[in-house]
């Protein structure tokens, strides 16, 4: 990526050249190359979502942290376990698409197990089935990134009773992504898999990069316990 990465109008560039990005193999392989400069460049944005997810699951959580494992599903460079750790969460393990993001994650010395896994296309492993006390996906929730057809799995991974927190952005270009996910979500209450805990719209997200909008974009934290 570039030099110059670490300015507002830099940054802005190189998430605006992701959009070029069509197919998941793209996307994983623009990450692969931002990875290096990931952690400068969205605290540029003031990306909120990891501490925000992190308090969120965190204020329902009310089992012991110390001993609870965590799934960290889209991980990056380890922003989330970063900031569940300072909670008191005790063990992380995590999976990601990009290699690059992943050697990020490892360099963090917090995850017990790293994964690479292309979400959507490749399931996760059968053995982690009702394993995991708390499962999260923070900023990969949306139009051309991770599927909402996973949520399945990460529920299928979480244990009887544990949580799940997701995020996603409610800007312009992802307002059919997230109806059709909140439209799964329902679904899957219906279906008595899980129980709403918590919905929250937040207003200042993260800083907006497209030419349509200005400021701040809006997203939304969800998180649900499963039965
Ligand atoms: C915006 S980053 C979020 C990383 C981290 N959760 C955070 O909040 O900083 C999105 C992450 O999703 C991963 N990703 C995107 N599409 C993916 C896919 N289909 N399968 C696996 N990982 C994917 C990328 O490699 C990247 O690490």
């Amino acid at each position: 990526m570039s030099a110059n990465s670490n300015t507002f109008d830099g940054v802005k560039a190189v998430i605006l050249s992701a959009h070029k990005s069509t197919t998941s193999e793209e996307k994983i392989s623009f990450y692969n190359r931002w990875a290096e400069t990931y952690d400068r460049d969205v605290a540029v944005l003031d990306y909120r979502a990891p501490s925000l997810a992190a308090n969120s699951i965190s204020s329902h959580f009310n089992a012991v942290r110390e001993a609870a494992v965590v799934l960290d599903v889209a991980c990056g460079t380890g922003l989330v376990a970063k900031q569940m750790k300072k909670l008191g969460f005790g063990h992380f393990v995590g999976v990601d698409g990009s290699k690059a993001m992943l050697d990020k994650a490892r360099e963090t010395g917090l995850y017990q197990d790293l994964k690479q896994c292309l979400l959507g296309e490749e399931p996760l492993p059968v053995q982690w089935a009702d394993t995991f006390d708390a499962v999260v996906i923070v900023g990969a929730l949306s139009v051309g990134q991770v599927s909402f057809s996973v949520i399945r799995d990460l529920w299928n991974v979480t244990k009887p009773g544990g949580y799940i927190c997701m995020t996603t952005r409610s800007n312009y270009d992802n307002v059919e992504y997230k109806a059709a996910l909140e439209s799964e979500l329902r679904q899957m209450e219906e279906e008595e898999l899980w129980t709403c805990l918590e919905v929250t719209e937040v207003e200042d997200w993260e800083r907006a990069v497209s030419e349509e909008e200005d400021g701040y974009i809006s997203g939304a934290v969800y998180v649900y316990k499963k039965h």
